[in-house]
């Protein structure tokens, strides 16, 4: 036990390369508009990091909240110019596009009526929800995104610890078309247990679309460099089932 604990479990001898994920989809790169990066030399420093992991392509996604972010899409898009115009000073081989991570609190629906909706790629709308408490109608928000024709992507559903004993609510939203998007970090172990063995279960029974980063700090990075090691992101990247590169 006590070698298990030290050691953990088998980890790859060579670290797995990213760039057959070609996009990262979830990050928070435009400083000083939520709890991301604070700076632009953070956020040329970083972005220059994640390009040497091998990614070509980056969409970053600032937190859109009610309470606490309370981002804009004008906000957002006057954010992505300024790093944008660094990135190309800096000759970064790397395109920078900007979306949203939008948490579904009581001021979303609001937003979904107003149609200005921030997405990416084939139209994919990111979305976030509680940590702490299910929301009362996230069926019906998932529906009217649908209807309105957004593809929805459900940020690391291995956080929502509120459904880790009522699996089904997981299943429920795949049987809706929810894409799932895993953070590569939890595979190694960033957040408290049982998230890891959570985002192992998801893997294992075919339910990832989506690899992101959710990178918001150096630490972020430094977890992301041990998740190369993780057997499970080898062979998530490689199970036939990711839609990074399709973005
Ligand atoms: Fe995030």
């Amino acid at each position: 036990m006590v070698f298990k604990k030290l050691f953990g479990k088998k980890k790859l001898s060579q670290p797995v390369s990213l760039s057959p994920l070609v996009a990262d989809m979830h990050s928070h790169l435009i400083p000083g508009i939520d709890d991301g990066v604070g700076t632009l030399e953070d956020s040329i420093d970083l972005i220059r990091k994640l390009n040497g992991l091998g990614y070509s392509k980056l969409v970053t996604t600032p937190h859109i909240q009610q309470e606490f972010f309370r981002n804009t899409p004008t906000v957002i898009k006057a954010g992505l110019q300024d790093v944008r115009k660094a990135i190309q000073d800096e000759n970064i081989p790397v395109s920078l596009e900007a979306a949203a991570e939008y948490l579904v609190d009581d001021g979303f629906q609001e937003k979904i009526d107003e149609g200005d909706l921030l997405t990416f790629g084939d139209k994919y709308i990111l979305i976030e929800l509680s940590y702490f408490n299910p929301h009362p109608n996230i069926k019906g928000i998932i529906f009217n995104l649908q209807v309105d024709g957004y593809k929805v992507i459900l940020a690391h559903p291995e956080r929502y610890s509120y459904w880790f004993n009522d699996w089904k609510k997981f299943e429920e939203l795949k049987d809706r078309g929810v894409f799932f998007q895993v953070n590569a970090i939890s595979l190694a172990g960033y957040y408290p247990d049982p998230v890891n063995k959570i985002a192992a279960k998801f893997i294992d029974e075919g339910m990832i679309e989506f690899i992101g980063t959710d990178l918001h700090n150096m630490r972020y990075f430094e977890a992301m460099e041990r998740a190369r090691f993780e057997p499970s992101l080898d062979r998530l990247i490689n199970s036939g089932k990711i839609l990074n590169d399709t973005l």
